[in-house]
This record gives C-alpha cells, structure tokens and sequence, in this order.
C-alpha cells in the first residue's frame, strides 16, 4: 500500500519542513526530481517512497514522520479528500477489531503509540486540514465547559461531531457515561470510535436531535452542547406542539433556543447543562409573551478570552429543579 501512495507539492513542503516556493525549486533545479505520477499539471502527485527516496538522498530528509507516513496511506485509500472521514474511521475500526489488521503505517503507528493515542493523532491531522473549522468544539472552550459540569456521570451531547465536548467531560470533568448524537454520520462514526479505542461507556448515534431525538428519556446529569445554532431550518413549523418547549415555542430565527430547551429536557432533577451560545443570545432583550422567556440567559460577566458565562437564576415554570448554563461565543 505504501508504495501506491502519492503526495502533493504541499505535502513534499510539510514533509521536509520548507515552504512550497522550495519545493517548486527542486522540482526546477534538479533533473532526478520524481517526476510526477498523476494528478494534473498543475497540481501534480508524486509517489511518496520517490519523493522519500529523493529527500534522504539529498540530505533534505532523515526519515518521513511516521505519522506523515501513516496519514498519506490513509489519503491514498481515500482517494480523494472528501472520502478521508470515512477512510480514517475505515482504518479506526480495523484498530478497534485488531490492530493488526491495519493498514500497514497505521498499525506502525498503533504500535508506537497505542491504538487510541494513533487514532487521535490521525483525527487530530485530519480536523487540521477541514475547512470548516468551527464543526469541532475548540479544545480551550471543551475544557471550561466540562470544567462547569464537575462531578457528572452521565454526560449527553446532542450536536457531538467528533466528541471534543464528550472527551473533556470524560478527562476534566469526571464522567462515566458518555451519550453522543450528531445528524452527520462520518463525525458521529469517528467519535465512537475514540470512545471505543479508549474503553469508555460511550453511545453514540447518527440522527437529528431535535427532530429525532435518539435518547428518549433518558436523562444526563449533564448536557454539553455547542449547537449549530446558525441552522434556520432547524424544525421550527413541524415541532410547534413538542413537549419539550415547556418554556415557549422557540422563535424560527433563535435555533439556539430550541437547543437550550432540548438540553434541558434531557436533565436529571438537580443536573447542569452547558451550552456554547452564539455571542447575540446575550445582547437580546430577555422576554416576549409566547416566546422563549424562561431559557433566554444574559451573558453576566466575562470568563476569559471571548468568552462569557451566564447561569439561570430562577425556573418558575420548570417541573423539576434544574440549573443551566451558558457560555457564548463572540
Ligand atoms: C459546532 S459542532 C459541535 C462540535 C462538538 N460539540 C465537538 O465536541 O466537537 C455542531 C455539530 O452539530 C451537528 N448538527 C447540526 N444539526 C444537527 C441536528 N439537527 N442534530 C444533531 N446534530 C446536528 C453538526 O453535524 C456538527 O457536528
């Protein structure tokens, strides 16, 4: 497999720590630069034992980090970048069953570090190079945020993607039980893997939380949340009459809302949830009859850089004594 394996000029730059005008000036210097097996001319790939080969020999490279090796094999069973969720999560089931069953620079890699360390080095390579950075729970915020739940046991996020909220709740704050839902299958299949590789009682299912909630009645100690709440087709015409508005109808244009009040619906008596809010939830007048009054917080007071927390002082209408809380991203 290593051998089928090919790199961009991009990838030659990161390898041998040089920028791509570097790169663009070996492949015009030297005559017995690899010469390019596929791609296109103006993005060409080159085989990556060539380029290994051509690298060491010129001094320009002890060794390809193993890691680099082991992320450009999985790039090759991909194929093609949009498939890289899927093959990671490919090659982190093969770890889950046995190790050795591999591909072959990721089981090198499973050995050197341990399955799960491999596997979160690799997730970790592959959110680096997503455009759309804001899908994972940056870990400063992860962190705060399960540093607020301290002491739960049962941990539910509703919007997990990858599980950066579920994985601080389990190593900051404590928890036992982690219960996931994310509507995108590749990160939802890719956090219960981690789950898996690191032993812990995890759930994780694919499906929309606030029109198909997977977790009926089940009710956390904790709710971790950083919700789409930019999501205008959130369900707002087909979950008028949801029992789970007990404080309004959340408004078409506050999806946030609807989180708040699905978090809540997953507390147990006395619980906490923890929600990432959007910076203008905080700025908004608190009430309007018939809308969202009682899950409406106000950014109280700073807590950080960019950041602020809220936590809910009082719950007239709720059925059981709750307490939330809110951190909004400005
Ligand atoms: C900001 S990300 C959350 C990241 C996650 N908390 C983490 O720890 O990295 C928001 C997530 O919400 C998911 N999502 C969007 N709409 C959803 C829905 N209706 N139900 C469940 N998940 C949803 C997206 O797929 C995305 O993974």
């Amino acid at each position: 497999m290593r051998d089928e394996t090919t790199v961009s000029a991009a990838d030659i730059a990161r390898l041998a720590a040089v920028g791509r005008t570097a790169v663009s000036n070996w492949r015009r210097r030297y005559a017995d630069f690899p010469q390019p097996v596929g791609g296109t001319p103006a993005s060409p790939l080159f085989a990556l034992a060539e380029v290994e080969a051509w690298l060491r020999s010129q001094g320009k490279l002890l060794e390809v980090p193993l890691v680099e090796r082991a992320w450009q094999e999985l790039r090759a069973r991909a194929g093609d970048d949009l498939q890289l969720a899927a093959a990671l999560a490919d090659a982190g089931d093969l770890l889950v069953k046995s190790q050795d069953s591999a591909p072959a620079a990721v089981r090198e890699l499973a050995v050197a570090l341990g399955a799960a360390d491999a596997f979160e080095v690799l997730l970790r390579r592959f959110q680096e190079g997503q455009a759309r950075r804001a899908a994972v729970t940056p870990p400063e915020i992860a962190e705060l945020m399960a540093a607020l739940t301290g002491g739960a046991q049962t941990v539910l996020d509703p919007a997990c993607g990858t599980g950066e909220l579920l994985l601080a709740a389990r190593d900051h704050g404590g928890a036992c039980r982690l219960l996931g839902q994310d509507a995108a299958a590749d990160p939802a299949r890719l956090a219960g893997i981690r789950f898996q590789l690191g032993g812990s009682d995890a759930t994780v299912r694919t499906d929309d939380s606030l029109r198909r909630d997977a977790f009926p009645g089940v009710l956390a100690d904790t709710v971790l949340c950083d919700p789409p709440f930019h999501e205008r087709g959130w369900g707002h015409e087909e979950l008028t009459a949801d029992p789970r508005w007990i404080y309004g109808l959340p408004p078409r244009l506050e999806p946030e809302l609807a989180w708040v009040q699905h978090g809540l619906a997953h507390l147990a008596p006395g619980g906490l949830a923890v929600m990432l809010m959007p910076a203008a939830a905080a700025a908004r007048p608190p009430s309007t009859p018939g809308g969202s009054s009682g899950s409406r917080k106000r950014a109280t007071g700073p807590m950080g850089a960019g950041a602020a927390s809220a936590r809910s002082a009082s719950r007239p209408r709720s059925r059981m004594p709750r307490n939330a809380a809110a951190t909004s991203r400005l």
